[in-house]
């Protein structure tokens, strides 16, 4: 097993009815702002909870709201929050929303204080480490998917250039988040599938390298796994069934919080090319996952094929057949998976204009640096252009 720090300081409160512990959980004698997406929380009753559980503790004038954060959010949205904050001079975020409000108040939380160009946040990737650096901020989870309210890390989208870059650093971990299942409810299916698709993708990003002797925590992200593929197919028929909505909210936290990353290698290549799709159609950041994963998988079937068998053994339960063949066959269930989660896992199905997918990536990595991505840095821009012409 590789050495590792684990260091996650965010207060996860989990359970149905746990938005009235804000009263206890925002700092008092502050001026708080409330960030959000496109109005989903007025229709579902989240905003109406939010609200009366700060009512007891806040006066309405120390109360400021900021809405319009988009799906995969903007910089240029997001910087108008931030003029918002230096003005009135608030202290603490609350982010009321999905992985794109909670990644959005992240980079705003660490774009106050930044003196220069905030924008060199993303395209230098600086990282936050001092949280005297940051305004801190809480989230309220609307939609299990990113585990972005339990980790430090961020993706945000440059309008202008269309770029989509991440930010993070140990000062941007929420210090609390709400994580009711309940609120599942109101999401659209598309949404509930992204979900289970995302979450799925970030085991798959952190397990599916090369073997190796961590074994505890193969085991835990074989478990995410298989919770995922039991109860993926019906949480999106049936959100509003507890037992499904927990779980589902519960594995998607613990496949991106880091504890599953901790001591092993780990590849997140299907990511980096995924942005660039969402980047350059607007396709939902799990659907890209779907087209690329698989086809990544094949393309580096050499160097992933043993873990590939470990995993079509172990989750799939495929017993039969050469090490080659139970990876090819692993290969086939996760793409029926994806199917049956309602993922069009071909590029074409998802736009019509992909012709020059490849050509644009590729130059746009190689401009980059980006020229040696994955678990053994054997990730290529020939690698790339092979994976992503696959996708078409
Ligand atoms: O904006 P509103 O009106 O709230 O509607 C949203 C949005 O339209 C809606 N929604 C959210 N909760 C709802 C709801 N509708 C009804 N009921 C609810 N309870 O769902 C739509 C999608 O929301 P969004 O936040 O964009 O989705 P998601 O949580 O999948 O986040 C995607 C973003 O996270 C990034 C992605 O790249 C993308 O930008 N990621 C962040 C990561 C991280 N921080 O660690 C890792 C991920 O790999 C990912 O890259
Ligand atoms: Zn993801």
């Amino acid at each position: 097993m590789n050495n590792f720090e684990l260091y996650n300081p965010v207060n996860y409160v989990f359970g149905k009815g746990q938005i009235e512990k804000l009263k206890d959980l925002v700092p008092a004698n502050t001026k708080i702002l409330i960030t959000y997406g496109g109005g989903s929380i007025f229709k579902n009753g989240v905003y109406d909870q939010v609200k009366a559980a700060l009512a007891t503790q806040f006066e309405e004038n120390n109360i400021v709201e900021f809405g319009g954060i988009e799906p995969n959010p903007r910089y240029e949205t997001l910087m108008k929050a931030v003029e918002i904050i230096r003005e009135q001079k608030i202290g603490f975020v609350l982010a009321v929303g999905g992985g794109s409000v909670i990644d959005g108040t992240k980079f705003i939380s660490a774009a106050v204080n930044y003196e220069g160009d905030a924008a060199d946040i993303l395209r230098k990737r600086i990282l936050f480490k001092e949280g005297s650096d940051v305004i801190p901020f809480g989230t309220v989870l609307t939609l299990p998917a990113t585990g972005s309210e339990m980790n430090s890390g961020a993706v945000v989208t440059i309008n202008e250039t269309q770029e989509k870059l991440t930010l993070g650093g140990s000062a941007l971990f929420p210090k609390f988040s709400i994580v009711d299942p309940t609120v599942i409810t109101s999401l659209p299916k598309r949404q509930l599938q992204n979900g289970v698709v995302d979450a799925f993708t970030h085991v798959m990003e952190q397990y599916l390298t090369y073997t190796h002797d961590a074994l505890l925590q193969d085991r835990i992200a074989e478990s995410i796994l298989q919770t995922l593929i039991e109860i993926g197919p019906d949480v999106v028929e049936n959100p509003s069934d507890y037992k499904l909505a927990s779980n589902f909210v519960w594995s998607a936290t613990m496949a991106l919080n880091g504890l599953i990353q901790k001591g092993v290698p780990s590849d997140w290549a299907t990511h980096m090319i995924g942005h660039e799709l969402t980047a350059l159609y607007e396709i939902d950041h799990a659907r890209t996952l779907a087209i690329i994963g698989p086809n990544l998988y094949k393309v580096m079937f050499e160097t992933k094929k043993d873990k590939l068998a470990q995993y079509g053994k172990r989750v799939w339960n495929i017993q039969e057949g050469s090490t080659e063949e139970i990876a090819e066959k692993a290969i086939e269930k996760t793409v029926d998976f994806l199917h049956t989660m309602g993922m069009k896992t071909k590029l074409s199905e998802n736009t019509a204009d992909y012709a020059k997918t490849a050509d644009f990536i590729v130059n746009r990595f190689e401009e980059r640096g980006w020229k040696a991505l994955g678990e053994k840095q054997n990730i290529t821009p020939e690698k790339v252009r092979a994976i992503v012409e696959m996708s078409y």
